[in-house]
């Protein structure tokens, strides 16, 4: 069965704050891999705020893009499944594992794990409401007294939805712990509809041992992405040759982060991509040589132009091959 838009096994995790436009662009740009949005909040969506709609406009990206939505009343579903589809979603996603309490008390994200009859109404009317392929993303369980990822399973497939990811922690583990991908097995068992594991999955062997463990379909990538935006390309390309991609120079982080930079301040001028540049650049740092030093002075930086040089200063400055396996990592 042709799962993907990409005929990928590998899938960026949404992740709010993160997997925007310009990421996703990044991300995109290494090769294959399936690309999923922000989260979209469908009362905000179907207000037609206009942040909101910037957030879910994804016309003039050159691939398929699945937009994640999350929301707890039923009937805002149909109207948002439509306007994602004008705003040019190539699938959408129903989120019913965000455990973010605000979230969680607007009867959206895991919370819908508690109350089934309301999931299987969000997942039937999108359905209704559209012809695009409509999946569902949730956890284990809402806590450890409440594991019901497989009969939740079950529920979206009859629901209608084309393809679950199940991230193998409960909505009280937040993100501590390890990832369960037994119960991710289980569910695979369950259910005729491809699944894709999600939950610690780092690289080409993790996923490999993540697809052998579960035998799921897909794999989802989350952490792993920040700071690099090469890693579901890489994935792929070890999941279909068993090849490891090389290691990064230091040299081809800068410039995928100053490509990075470029594309933030692109989307959002050039203020907004400064502050939002500096959780990036802590994340492409990670492990290496005086990172931390070098990432107060950034913080402290107060242009983009000052960043850009900060950026080649620092990078330039360390030895080829240093990247990965530091201290910090
Ligand atoms: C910063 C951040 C934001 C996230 N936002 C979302 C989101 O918008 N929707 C969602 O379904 N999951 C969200 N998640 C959860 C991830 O999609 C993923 O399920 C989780 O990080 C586990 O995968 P990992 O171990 O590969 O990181 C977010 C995670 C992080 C770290």
């Amino acid at each position: 069965m042709a799962m993907t838009n990409f005929d990928s096994r590998v899938f960026l995790a949404p992740m709010a704050g993160i997997t925007d436009k310009p990421f996703r662009r990044l991300v995109a740009s290494f090769g294959k891999g399936n690309i999923v949005s922000e989260m979209v909040a469908v009362n905000a969506l179907t207000r037609q705020n206009r942040k909101t709609w910037r957030i879910a406009d994804v016309r003039d990206e050159p691939y398929p893009v699945i937009v994640q939505l999350v929301g707890g009343e039923p009937e805002l579903f149909a109207e948002a499944a439509r306007v994602a589809a004008e705003l040019g979603a190539g699938g959408l996603d129903i989120n019913m594992g965000c455990p973010v309490r605000k979230i969680v008390n607007n009867n959206s994200g895991a919370y819908l794990m508690t109350d089934m009859p309301r999931a299987a109404k969000i997942i039937e009317t999108t359905v209704r409401a559209t012809s695009l392929p409509v999946s569902v993303k949730f956890r284990k369980g809402w806590d450890h007294e409440h594991v019901n990822a497989v009969d939740f399973a079950r529920m979206c497939e009859e629901s209608g939805a084309v393809r679950i990811t199940v991230h193998g922690r409960t909505r009280s583990d937040f993100y501590a712990g390890r990832a369960d991908w037994e119960i991710i097995g289980e569910v695979k068992n369950a259910v005729k509809i491809p699944v894709v594991a999600n939950g610690d999955i780092t690289d080409g062997p993790t996923a490999a041992a993540a697809l052998a463990a579960t035998g799921a379909d897909g794999v989802m990538i989350g952490r792993a992405a920040l700071g690099a935006p090469w890693a579901v390309a890489d994935i792929d390309r070890y999941l279909q040759t068993g090849v490891l991609p090389p290691v990064k120079t230091t040299v081809e982080i800068m410039q995928v982060l100053l490509a990075h930079l470029d594309g933030l301040e692109e989307y959002y001028g050039s203020r907004t991509a400064l502050s939002l540049s500096r959780k990036y650049v802590c994340w492409y740092c990670r492990g290496l040589r005086e990172a931390k030093r070098f990432r107060e002075h950034y913080v402290r930086l107060t242009g983009l132009a000052e960043a850009r040089t900060a950026v080649k200063e620092y990078f330039g400055g360390l030895s080829a091959g240093e990247a990965n396996g530091g201290e910090e990592r």
